[in-house]
C-alpha cells in the first residue's frame, strides 16, 4: 500500500479500478452482444469516484453512463467525459437547454414535465430523451398507456426532441420471489406495445435483474452495485452467476499509541474503561468522514489482527484497542484485507443494519480516494495537486 502526496492526512480510501474493469468484463460475459452496458455512476460512482469509474467502465466495455442528477452529468462533462450520459432522476424543466447543449439525456417522467420542458427549450435545440415508465416502483414515471401515448405524440411532433430510449425500474429484483418482478415486467411489455415506435434503447434491469432475469434485459442494462463488486442483496448473493471483486477499501494510520492502566477511560462520556492494562491506538478518522458513531465496537485490522474500536467515535478520530504495542504509523485497515483477515463492506453494512450500497456512499468527500490501476496505486487526482 503506497500513498501519494496530494493529501495531508493519514486516512484514505483505495479504489481498485482493475477490479472494476474485471467486474464489468465478468458481467458483460453474461450478456449477449447486442445488450448495451450502462454504467451507473451516480453519487460519485457509489462513493468510488465518478470520473475514474466512468473511464474504467467505458474502457472495459460500457457504452453509456447513468447518473441521478444533471449536476452529476455536468460534472462528468467538465472532467472531459464525452460518452452518452442519462440522468435518471427528475431534472428541472427550466434546465433543459443546458442538457441540450451538453448532449445530456434527460428522463421524461410525466406529461406535465414534458410540456414545461418544451416551453423552456430554445428553438434550435436538440434534446435527447428517455421516457421513464412506472410499473410499480412508485417513484417517478408514466403510469398509464394513455399518458405514454400522449408523451410519445408530443415528442414526435416536436423536431427539437429526440425519443432515444424508454425504461422502467424494478422494486424487487434483488429478491428470490419473482412474483412482483414478473408483474412489473409484463406491465412494461404492455406499455411498450402501446408505442407507435420503439426507440433505439429499451432498458429495465438494474444489477440484480440483469443477472437473475435474462428475459428482462431488452437491449440495455443499467449496472451499478455489481460493477463495484458487491451483491445486490444477501438473498440473491449465492445465486449470482458472476465472481465479483470488491473494489473499495479504507485505511488509516495510527497516529498515537499509548498504554492505559486498568480503569483508565477513553473518549467522550468516558464510557470505555480499560479492563486491564491495554495498548490503545488513535486513528484520524471519525464520523465526519462517514465512520459514524454506530460503528463503535466494530473491528479494524492492525498487523493482520482484529482490533475493536473502543469508546465513542469522535468527529475526526477514534480509538482502537491494539493487540499489542505497535509503532506510530502502523496501517489500520477499516475495510479490506490484511494478511489472512478481511473486513468486507457487507460486514460494515451488517453492523450498521443497512445495505452494502450505503457504506461507500457515506464515506465522505473528506476522505481522499487513491486508485489502483494495473496493480499500482496511481494518482488520478491531478485536479487536487
Ligand atoms: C433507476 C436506476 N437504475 C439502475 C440503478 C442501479 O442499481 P444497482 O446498483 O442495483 O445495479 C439504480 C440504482 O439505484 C437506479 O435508481
Amino acid at each position: 500500500m503506497e500513498e501519494q502526496g496530494f493529501f495531508y492526512r493519514d486516512t484514505w480510501a483505495e479504489v481498485d479500478l482493475d477490479r472494476i474493469k474485471n467486474n464489468v468484463k465478468e458481467i458483460t460475459g453474461h450478456l449477449s452482444e447486442e445488450v448495451e452496458f450502462i454504467a451507473v455512476v451516480k453519487a460519485n460512482a457509489y462513493g468510488h469516484g465518478d470520473l475514474q469509474v466512468a473511464e474504467a467502465a467505458m474502457e472495459a466495455g460500457a457504452s453509456m453512463l447513468a447518473v441521478a442528477f444533471m449536476d452529476e452529468a455536468l460534472a462528468l462533462r467538465k472532467k472531459g467525459i464525452t460518452a452518452p450520459i442519462l440522468v435518471l432522476g427528475a431534472s428541472r424543466p427550466g434546465d433543459v437547454n443546458i442538457a441540450a447543449e451538453e448532449g445530456i439525456i434527460l428522463t421524461v417522467f410525466q406529461k406535465e414535465w414534458l410540456e414545461k420542458a418544451q416551453d423552456a427549450l430554445q428553438k434550435d435545440a436538440t434534446l435527447l430523451l428517455h421516457i421513464k415508465v412506472d410499473t410499480g416502483m412508485g417513484r417517478i414515471g408514466i403510469r398509464s398507456v394513455e399518458e405514454l401515448k400522449a408523451v410519445e405524440g408530443l415528442i414526435e411532433e416536436d423536431p427539437r426532441l429526440d425519443f432515444h430510449g424508454i425504461y422502467t425500474h424494478y422494486a424487487t429484483a434483488d429478491e428470490l420471489d419473482d412474483t412482483y418482478f414478473n408483474r412489473q415486467l409484463s406491465l412494461f411489455r404492455e406499455m411498450l406495445s402501446g408505442l407507435n415506435h420503439q426507440p433505439s434503447v429499451v432498458h429495465s434491469s438494474n444489477s440484480a435483474a440483469a443477472l437473475m432475469h435474462p428475459d428482462a434485459r431488452f437491449n440495455a442494462v443499467r449496472i451499478g452495485i455489481v460493477m463495484y463488486g458487491l451483491a445486490p442483496s444477501m438473498e440473491i448473493a449465492p445465486e449470482l452467476p458472476v465472481e465479483l471483486q470488491e473494489a473499495f477499501t479504507l485505511h488509516s494510520r495510527i497516529v498515537h499509541v499509548k498504554k492505559l492502566e486498568k480503569g483508565e477511560k477513553v473518549s467522550y462520556g468516558a464510557t470505555y474503561e480499560a479492563p486491564e492494562e491495554i495498548w490503545v491506538g488513535t486513528l484520524p478518522i471519525g464520523y465526519a468522514d462517514g465512520w459514524i458513531r454506530r460503528l463503535q465496537g466494530q473491528e479494524v485490522l492492525v498487523d493482520g489482527k482484529r482490533s475493536p474500536i473502543i469508546g465513542r467515535i469522535c468527529m475526526d478520530q477514534c480509538m482502537v484497542r491494539l493487540p499489542y504495542e505497535v509503532p506510530v504509523g502502523t496501517i489500520a485497515t477499516l475495510i479490506g484485507c490484511q494478511e489472512q483477515e478481511s473486513i468486507s463492506i457487507n460486514e460494515i453494512a451488517n453492523k450498521l443494519e443497512t445495505i452494502n450500497y450505503e457504506v461507500p456512499c457515506i464515506i465522505s468527500s473528506r476522505v481522499p480516494r487513491l486508485y489502483r490501476q494495473n496493480g499500482k496505486v496511481v494518482d488520478l487526482n491531478n485536479s487536487l495537486l
